[in-house]
């Protein structure tokens, strides 16, 4: 399911970008350093980061930890909450197509743990009128309204974060009981990855969905993120 190298022996950048491209399995970088600018440097010889308001001096890394502010979560990244299996970005106008994980700190034992799901081993299960459906059927994503699978030259994407689903539009049961369904046959698909401090995890956002684990809430988990597009 992944495909490891290690830094400082035997990178090669055109090839790591081949795997992401064919997007059939994760790429994990071991004893990444822990470090913003090289996560950064890293990152643009593979494609474009997506710069955010909300990331570390408004560039391209976030730093996914638990944050509180008067008692509240600062926003759901920085929840110690379970994220269900999920597209990072499914109410974006240009959704990012690659995702990068670096772990900084590691959470406790057994919290924490990621989660991916491959778009090809859904594909696998669907019947043909499944994916018919899922084809068909929009869904609205806050602002924009987008099938759950779409063919893109040829090829098939996936988008799918119930949480966004749900928070803009009124589902009527059919519909919720449709995606707790999918929530369990995403789940009945997926692997899981315990990150160790060190590991950069690069992954296709369109081509897979992950998630993870709750973490204690007074975890000291440090994980990097930076979304980027390859072409
Ligand atoms: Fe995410």
């Amino acid at each position: 399911m992944s495909i490891n190298y290690i830094w400082g022996q035997d990178l090669s950048y055109p090839e790591i970008k081949e795997n992401l491209q064919q997007g059939n399995s994760l790429v994990i970088v071991k004893g990444f350093p822990l470090d913003d600018d090289e996560l950064q440097a890293f990152v643009s010889q593979l494609g474009i980061s997506l710069n955010e308001k909300r990331n570390n001096n408004g560039k391209a890394v976030f730093d996914v930890k638990i944050a509180r502010r008067n008692h509240f979560f600062t926003s759901i990244a920085n929840s110690n909450l379970v994220f269900p299996l999920h597209t990072d970005c499914a109410d974006f106008d240009t959704i990012p197509n690659t995702i990068g994980l670096l772990c900084v700190e590691p959470a406790e034992e057994d919290q924490g743990t990621n989660y991916f799901m491959l778009l090809n081993s859904l594909l696998k299960h669907l019947t043909e009128d499944e994916k018919q459906k899922l084809l068909n059927k929009k869904w609205k994503f806050r602002n924009r309204e987008r099938s759950i699978l779409e063919i893109e030259n040829g090829k098939y994407k996936i988008c799918y974060d119930r949480i966004t689903m749900e928070s803009f539009s009124k589902l009527t049961p059919t519909e919720t009981e449709e995606l707790s369904h999918l929530d369990q046959l995403f789940k009945s698909l997926s692997f899981s990855i315990k990150l160790e401090k060190g590991d950069l995890i690069l992954f296709r956002n369109d081509l897979m969905l992950h998630g993870r684990s709750s973490i204690n809430v007074n975890s000291n988990r440090l994980i990097k993120r930076i979304r980027f597009t390859i072409s």
